[in-house]
C-alpha cells in the first residue's frame, strides 16, 4: 500500500490542449483521481516550447484547474514528452559477470546497461530511456530478469530513447516560472501505451499509433518490450487544412465541419448528410456532401498511416506486430479510421480509451486523456514498486516513491 500523502500528477503538453491529471491514494491504499485540468496551448509548437511565458501560462492554467478541483496543491508533475524533439535507436552491450559463483548481480545489470548506452549521441540531446528488450546469457536469448541466473557473459538488447536537450531545459524553465517541477520527463507514447495496451497485446505484438494535432507518435511493442518508436510530423490539423483548402474556407469553420461530418470510410456513409459552408466575403453559400468531405479525407489519412507503416517496416518485421493496430489520441475520433488502419496494415484495428483499471473523471474517458492517464499510471505502478522496496528494506520513511522512475520504466510502461 502507498503512503496516503503521495500524490501523482502528470502533465501532457498537446500542440491543441494540455492536459493534467492529480491522483491520490485513499485510506484504502487506492488510487483516486482527484482533479483535472486543461487549457488550450499556447507559446508551445508541436509539444516544443517557443514563448516560455506563454506556454507558462498555459501550463499553470490547466495545473490550477486541476488543482482546485483536487482541492489540493502539486509542486511536481511527471511530464510526456513526444514529437520531433524525440529520436530512438536499438543498441546493444555486452559485459563479463563479475560475481565469485558467476552469479549475475543487480550491478552486473547496470554495468551492461551503461555498456549498452555507449553509443554516439550528439551533443545537443540526452538519453531519456534506456530500456531493455531482452537479455542474453551465454548465447541463451528471452532472457526477462537475469538478476541471480548464472552466467559468464550478459548482453542487453535495448531501446534507448534520446530527446533535445534545449526542448527538455524549456519545458522545465516554463514550469518553474510558476514553482511547478519536472519530475520526470517521460516518453509520451509509453505513458499512451500504459493506458492503452493489454499485457497480452504487449506480449504478442502490436502497434499504437497517438493521433494528435500536428503530429502522429508511435510504438510498436513485442515481448514485453518497446521494438520501435518514432513520429511523423502529421496529425489531425493536415486533415483540417485539407478540407480548408479545397472547400476555400477557414480552419475554424473546416475544424468543425471535420468533427461534425467528418468520416474517412466509405461505407460508413449511411446517408447522404450535407453541410451548409457559408461563402466567405459575401460568396454564396456552399451545401458540402458526407462523401465529398470523405473523399478529402480519406488520402491524407491514409497518407499518415502509410508514413507509419513505411517506419516500421524499416526497422523491423510487421510479423512483429501480432495482434493488431490500437490508435489514440484526438485524431482516433474520425469516424472510419479504424477500418483504414486495418486496411493500410491488413490487422484489426480499435480505438484505446483509458483503460479502467482506475476510475477517471467523466471526461477523461476519452482517447484524448490517454498520454495524461498513462502517466498516472505509471506513477501508480512504481510507487508501488518503489514502497516494496522501501519495506523490505525496513525503512520507516521514503520522500518520494516515484524517485528513480527512469530505471523502473522498461518494467512498467
Ligand atoms: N470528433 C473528432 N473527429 C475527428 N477529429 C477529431 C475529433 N476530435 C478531435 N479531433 C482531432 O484531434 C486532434 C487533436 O487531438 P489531441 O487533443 O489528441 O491533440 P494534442 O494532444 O493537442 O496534439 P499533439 O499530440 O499533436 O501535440 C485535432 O486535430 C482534432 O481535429
Ligand atoms: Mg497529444
Amino acid at each position: 500500500m502507498v503512503d496516503s500523502e503521495v500524490v501523482i500528477a502528470g502533465l501532457d503538453i498537446g500542440t491543441n490542449s494540455i492536459r493534467v491529471l492529480v491522483a491520490e491514494y485513499g485510506s484504502d491504499g487506492k488510487l483516486l483521481v482527484s482533479g483535472w485540468g486543461q487549457s488550450r496551448s499556447q507559446g508551445t509548437h508541436r509539444g516544443v516550447v517557443v514563448n516560455i511565458e506563454a506556454a507558462r501560462e498555459a501550463i499553470s492554467t490547466a495545473i490550477e484547474a486541476a488543482e482546485q478541483e483536487a482541492g489540493r496543491t502539486v509542486t511536481e508533475l511527471l511530464v510526456a514528452l513526444g514529437g520531433s524533439s524525440i529520436s530512438s535507436l536499438n543498441s546493444r552491450g555486452v559485459v563479463a559477470v563479475s560475481g565469485k559463483n558467476r552469479e549475475i548481480s543487480v550491478a552486473d545489470v547496470e554495468r551492461v546497461l551503461e555498456a549498452a548506452r555507449a553509443v554516439v549521441i550528439p551533443m545537443d540531446r540526452d538519453i531519456l530511456h534506456i530500456l531493455p528488450q531482452e537479455y542474453i546469457i551465454d548465447d541463451q536469448r528471452g532472457v526477462r530478469n537475469p538478476i541471480d541466473m548464472i552466467g559468464i557473459r550478459l548482453e542487453a538488447e535495448v531501446h534507448i530513447v534520446t530527446a533535445s536537450v534545449s526542448v527538455m531545459k524549456n519545458i522545465e524553465k516554463a514550469m518553474e516560472r510558476s514553482d511547478y517541477k519536472a519530475q520526470e520527463i517521460v516518453l509520451g507514447t509509453l505513458a499512451t501505451a500504459r493506458a492503452s495496451l493489454s499485457d497480452e497485446e504487449k506480449e504478442m505484438g502490436v502497434l499504437l499509433m497517438d493521433i494528435g494535432t500536428s503530429s502522429t507518435d508511435f510504438i510498436s511493442v513485442c515481448g514485453g518490450a518497446p521494438r520501435v518508436t518514432g513520429s511523423v510530423p502529421f496529425g489531425g490539423t493536415q486533415a483540417t487544412s485539407d478540407l480548408s483548402v479545397v472547400l476555400k474556407i477557414p480552419m475554424e469553420w473546416a475544424e468543425r465541419i471535420k468533427c461534425e461530418l467528418g468520416c474517412c470510410w466509405e461505407t460508413l456513409i449511411r446517408e447522404e448528410e450535407n453541410a451548409i459552408v457559408p461563402g466567405i466575403g459575401g460568396r454564396k453559400a456552399i451545401s458540402v456532401s458526407a462523401s465529398e468531405i470523405c473523399r478529402i479525407l480519406k488520402p491524407r489519412v491514409t497518407e499518415i498511416l502509410m508514413m507509419i507503416k513505411r517506419g516500421i517496416e524499416k526497422s523491423t518485421n510487421m510479423i512483429d506486430i501480432n495482434t493488431g493496430i490500437v490508435l489514440a489520441g484526438g485524431g482516433a475520433l474520425l469516424p472510419g479510421i479504424t477500418d483504414l488502419a486495418e486496411s493500410v496494415f491488413g490487422q484489426p484495428a480499435r480505438v484505446a480509451n483509458p483503460r479502467s483499471s482506475i476510475s477517471w473523471p467523466n471526461p477523461c474517458r476519452n482517447t484524448k486523456w490517454s498520454k495524461a492517464a498513462g502517466l498516472i499510471l505509471l506513477g501508480d505502478a512504481i510507487a508501488d514498486k518503489n514502497m516494496d522496496k522501501v519495506r523490505e528494506a525496513q525503512e520507516t520513511e521514503i520522500a518520494n516513491p516515484l524517485r528513480g522512475l527512469l530505471k523502473w520504466l522498461g518494467e512498467f510502461f
